[in-house]
């Protein structure tokens, strides 16, 4: 028994092991968070932290007792070292992008016997941005769109305020990204009646990573509703009103020059008749 115990003992002294955890999937703009560990950590030099990007492996991080931490610049204000250590090392990826999906590797240098390491891989989900607008057509319908990058394809659906009933069914496209991410637009027709404010919530993900809710905001009542839609480009009547202003300014800046220039041409000539 005492020789068994002994055997497992050696064995166990022998292979001391790695053990990496960490979230392999992650939501966008979220963060991540890795922990490594050594059941052994005799004899450690430094821990480093490393990913793959298009086949070749990038230092992110590193920490050794004697120099501390070092993040590599490239990683500055994405990756963080929140456990300078060797039992464990932990760092936390922030704010995470498309980018980000790749596998991460901990590797510990040790003194004698080389290195030891493991990888993990993320992959990051969620949604990256939504667009929302929505028009009105005459006959008191109005057109609210949605539409929203993600991975995977985002879902869309749509929950009205009182008042609004659907008069066409919602029509749904999903569109591949170059980059692997998805574009997933709704449109939906909804009858109003006059004089309605209300909104149109598109629900996205529900139920999965990444769920939000947008709304859009429409009032039939306000015609003022209409410019705001269109409000990120000045209306003809804006441009208009801004191209007369500048050109009133330019006639005055021009009568005043030349009233200046012709009196100060009076004065010379003035002095010049003195003279003479
Ligand atoms: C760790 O390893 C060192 C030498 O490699 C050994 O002296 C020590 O007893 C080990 N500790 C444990 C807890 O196994
Ligand atoms: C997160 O990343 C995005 C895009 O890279 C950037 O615009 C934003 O400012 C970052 N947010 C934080 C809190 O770092
Ligand atoms: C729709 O919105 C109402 C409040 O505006 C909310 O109470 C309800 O839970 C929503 N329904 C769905 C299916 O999201
Ligand atoms: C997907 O949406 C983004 C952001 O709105 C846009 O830049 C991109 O061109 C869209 N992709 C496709 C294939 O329509
Ligand atoms: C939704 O409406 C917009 C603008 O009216 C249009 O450009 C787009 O193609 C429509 N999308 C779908 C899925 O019908």
């Amino acid at each position: 028994m005492m020789f068994l115990l002994l055997i497992v003992f050696c064995l166990f002294k022998a292979s001391t092991s790695l053990s990496l955890h960490g979230d392999t999937t992650a939501e966008y703009g979220g963060d991540a968070h890795y922990k490594c560990a050594l059941s052994n950590s005799t004899g450690v030099l430094q821990v480093t932290w490393q990913r793959f990007v298009k086949g070749t492996v990038e230092n992110m991080a590193t920490y050794s007792e004697r120099f501390g931490t070092d993040v590599n610049i490239a990683y500055r204000g994405k990756v963080l070292v929140t456990k300078e250590s060797f039992s464990p090392s932990a760092i936390k990826l922030t704010n995470l992008t498309w980018e980000d999906e790749s596998c991460l590797v901990c590797a510990f240098n040790i003194f004698p016997g080389g290195s030891k390491r493991s990888q993990i891989c993320l992959k990051v989900q969620g949604i990256s941005q939504v667009n929302t607008m929505h028009h009105a057509k005459q006959d008191g319908e109005v057109v609210f769109s949605c539409s929203a990058t993600g991975k995977p394809a985002p879902t869309i659906a749509w929950n009205l305020s009182d008042g609004a009933t659907i008069a066409d069914q919602p029509q749904i496209v999903t569109v591949k990204n170059s980059d692997h991410t998805f574009n997933t637009s709704s449109n939906i027709t909804v009858k109003v009646p006059p004089d309605w404010s209300g909104h149109a919530a598109c629900v996205l993900n529900r139920g999965k990573i990444g769920e939000r809710e947008e709304r859009i905001a429409f009032s039939s009542s306000a015609s003022a509703d209409k410019d705001d839609k269109s409000g990120t480009e000045p209306s003809p009547s804006a441009i208009a009103l801004i191209c007369i202003t500048i050109i009133v300014c330019c006639i005055a800046v021009a009568v005043y020059v030349i009233k200046r220039r012709s009196r100060k041409h009076n004065q010379r000539e003035g002095s010049g008749c003195m003279h003479a």
